[in-house]
């Protein structure tokens, strides 16, 4: 282990920008309002919000507690606590899984990326005349073609390496201190413009009125993945922030604020989108192209659409990149306390080989180079990405960072760790050890089976 020294954020506030940055991102803007749409609204919301505060945020104060007791890269961390409890270090395998999985996961996340930047040029030069079928060939055409979205998608990651490899304060902290506030202010102002242009009341109805008919097995699985994949869990980000973090920050205060800031951030972003969508008659339910398809023909025919428009794909720029940077970090982390090589070396090597990765997920859209590969009945391979990250990866890593966390650490050390009420500390405990654990588990026996062993058996 060469010992580079492990760096601190600078204050709570600089940590909770960051977190709060990690989790805010394309989960909240981009999938959250389409996985709502397709989930029947108010249901899949309450759901949610369910699971981000019974589940989510009981897991989100077990990693960062981890995070900030190990004081390394997810892999030493998880060795290193494994050790001190005379446990195998056999458990520094979940800070593999969360660092594999981090680096699958931006490698698509940036070609989404690329695909926001390259959107705020096009709905700068505006969307006039947009109709359904003008926005989709658009859209389409845009990722069918080999060499457009690479571009983008090698600008968003230079970007991200831009960041991370200034470091943690003088990169990280740096950026989100000053696009977390800008983030906010752009949602607030699309808000109030949907609020007052768009139809709310409408909006309203269909983020908060539970449909539960629609809230089949696959979409409670969704719900919780969402919950998961919006906090950022179980992929070395959260633990590896955690390890950042002075001794003197209140973990499950700040957890309660992490996770409150995220879900308003995807309630208020559903507020923003839904007004439009209802307003010029769209479809909610439009899927994964609901914001680059279904939104243009929006900002096509409204007032100030050439401002309204490029300021949305802004603000999904600001969350995206804010994401991007703690997807990065806990490989940068690694390999630099692995090997003392510098940061920006580091940085840049692990950036390149997420972007050549990423590659593959452009040219495996329809119509690209790769379009007709597709796996496991019509899965594109970023699809098979996606699918294999959110739904295997991140509910396993999680059940069994709880089932560490709740049998595997002794009890007094996490007491020490977290400094709270003896009562608050038993529902913590109770959370971790039986339900979160068993939760996750049912959920996910409940996806296997929907996906994998019944189509199966036909
Ligand atoms: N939470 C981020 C989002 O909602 C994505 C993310 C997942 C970031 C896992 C880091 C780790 O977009």
């Amino acid at each position: 282990m060469a010992g580079t020294q492990h760096a601190q954020w600078s204050s709570r506030w600089a940590f909770i920008m960051a977190a709060v940055g990690s989790a805010v991102g394309l989960g909240n803007i981009w999938k959250f309002p389409y996985e709502a749409g397709e989930g029947g609204g108010g249901a899949f919301v309450l759901l949610y919000l369910l699971f981000v505060f019974i589940i989510g945020t009981p897991c989100l104060i077990a990693e960062l507690s981890l995070g900030r007791r190990g004081q390394k890269n997810p892999v030493y961390t998880m060795k290193s606590i494994a050790t001190e409890e005379g446990r195998s270090t056999m458990w520094g395998l979940l800070g593999w899984s969360g660092i594999v999985g981090a680096f699958i996961i931006i490698s698509f996340y940036s070609l989404v990326g690329g695909w926001v930047l390259a959107y705020i040029v096009k709905a700068a030069m505006g969307f006039g005349g947009f109709d359904a079928a003008k926005s989709t060939e658009t859209f389409l055409t845009f990722i069918a073609d080999p060499v457009q979205p690479i571009v983008a998608h090698f600008a968003f990651m230079a970007i991200t390496v831009g960041i991370v490899a200034r470091g943690v304060q003088g990169g990280l902290e740096k950026a989100v201190t000053v696009l977390m506030p800008a983030l906010f202010a752009i949602l607030v102002m699309l808000m109030i413009y949907s609020a007052v242009t768009g139809a709310f009341g409408e909006a309203l109805n269909f983020l908060f009125r539970p449909n539960f008919h629609a809230l089949t097995g696959d979409k409670i699985l969704n719900a919780l993945g969402l919950s998961f994949f919006s906090l950022s869990l179980a992929m070395g980000s959260i633990m590896t922030y955690g390890s950042y973090l002075p001794k003197d920050v209140n973990i499950p205060k700040s957890a309660i604020t992490i996770a409150g800031a995220d879900s308003a951030v995807a309630l208020m972003a559903g507020l923003a989108i839904f007004p439009i969508v209802f307003a010029y008659g769209l479809n909610p339910g439009g899927g994964g192209g609901l914001v680059f398809m279904t939104l243009p023909i929006a900002f096509g025919q409204m007032p100030m659409g050439e401002i309204i428009g490029p300021l949305f794909f802004a603000l999904l720029a600001v969350a995206a990149i804010t994401s991007s940077i703690s997807l990065l970090e806990p490989g940068v982390s690694y390999i630099e306390e692995r090997t003392g090589w510098s940061r920006k070396k580091v940085t840049a090597t692990i950036g390149f080989a997420a972007f050549l990765l990423g590659t593959l997920s452009s040219f495996g859209q329809p119509g690209n180079l790769l379009g007709d590969l597709t796996f496991f009945g019509g899965m594109t391979i970023m699809d098979v990405k996606d699918y294999f990250t959110n739904n295997i990866i991140m509910p396993l890593g999680a059940m069994f960072m709880m089932i560490f966390v709740g049998w595997f650490v002794s009890r007094k050390a996490m007491m020490d760790e977290l400094a709270i009420e003896d009562k608050n500390f038993r529902i913590w405990y109770f959370l971790v050890r039986f339900i979160c654990p068993v939760a996750i588990f049912a959920v996910f026996v409940n996806i296997i089976y929907d996906t994998i062993i019944q189509p199966m058996m036909g």
